[in-house]
């Protein structure tokens, strides 16, 4: 396996693999890798010829810089993951290396970044749009993995590649979640034993209002969700939504669209989670 820090190191590498029609799968990441991310990677490797995972705390798609100064950096322990996943690079740049200059780009994803995520974090998606782009001019795969627990970034990314004609497939990837429910995330291992008790509450909720989708409509099912997180003094609501799948639209009756999902945040303590159900 090899590590470059570099694009120049890492472009010369891959410029031969190119040349002879190898595919390249990509999985870009922020580190502190989990199951979650792994499974990312055994897809791209069952599925392309070389696998390049990238390795970056993304300074600019952080709104909040306590989040970013807590954001776990596990180089060592992520790099001796991803050798054993028989990952073949790892691209991990420094921030002198991926803004040498600050990058003033500006994306208009329509209602897609203005709803959820994007609403609660401004200038979010923009940071990770600038970023994805960047990765994919250096990596230039020929498919991206993006899980789909970060289920509107999968939106924008899929947005992003039409407005801009890149060459590469996006491949979507089911949420991993611990045996409890939790989805993974980086972010899990900041909680508490206590919060870490109550975490998988969240999914359970989500379960549950997936099963009573065919009894309340959209509206119903929002405030029943709202009023059990409510109930649960350990838990903070950001928002839950249910959505059109395809535009995140909001969904006003389930038969208007052909797939609806629920998205969730929630602070536990300090810690924000986010997580989404398919309802149908
Ligand atoms: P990060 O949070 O490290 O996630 C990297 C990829 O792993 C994303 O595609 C994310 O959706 C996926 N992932 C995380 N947890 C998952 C889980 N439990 N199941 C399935 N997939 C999961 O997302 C980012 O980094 C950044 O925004 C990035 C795209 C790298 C741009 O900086």
């Amino acid at each position: 396996m090899e590590i470059f820090n570099t694009i120049i190191t890492t472009q010369s590498y891959l410029a031969p693999f190119k040349k002879n029609n190898k595919t390249i799968g990509f999985v870009p990441t922020m580190g502190a890798l989990h199951q979650g991310h792994l499974a990312l990677v055994k897809q791209a490797k069952a599925e392309n010829d070389i696998v390049v995972v990238s390795i970056f705390v993304n300074p600019i798609q952080f709104n909040n810089k306590e989040d970013l100064l807590k954001y776990p950096r596990t180089f060592e322990t992520d790099a001796s993951l991803l050798e054993a996943e028989g990952c073949d690079v790892i691209f991990y740049p420094d921030e002198s290396q991926m803004y040498p200059e600050p990058d003033q780009s500006v994306y208009d994803f329509g209602l897609l970044d203005k709803v959820m995520e994007g609403k609660f974090r401004p200038g979010h998606f923009n940071g990770v749009a600038i970023v994805v782009k960047k990765l994919f001019d250096i990596v230039l795969p020929d498919k991206a993995y993006f899980g789909e627990k970060d289920y509107q970034q999968l939106q924008i990314i899929k947005a992003l590649v039409e407005h801009k004609n890149i060459p590469v497939t996006i491949i979507p990837c089911p949420i991993y979640r611990e045996d409890d429910g939790l989805a993974m995330s980086s972010r899990n291992m900041r909680l508490t034993a206590e919060e870490r008790k109550v975490a998988p509450f969240i999914y359970q909720t989500l379960l549950q209002a997936k099963d009573k989708s065919n009894q309340l409509n959209p509206n119903e099912l929002t405030h029943w969700v709202i009023q059990q997180i409510e109930e649960n003094s350990m838990l903070t609501l950001e928002y839950f939504e249910i959505v059109d799948a395809a535009t995140l639209l909001p969904v006003i009756n389930f038969n208007d669209c052909q797939s609806s999902i629920g998205c969730i945040a929630v602070f536990l303590g300090d810690v924000r989670l986010i997580d989404n159900i398919l309802l149908e």
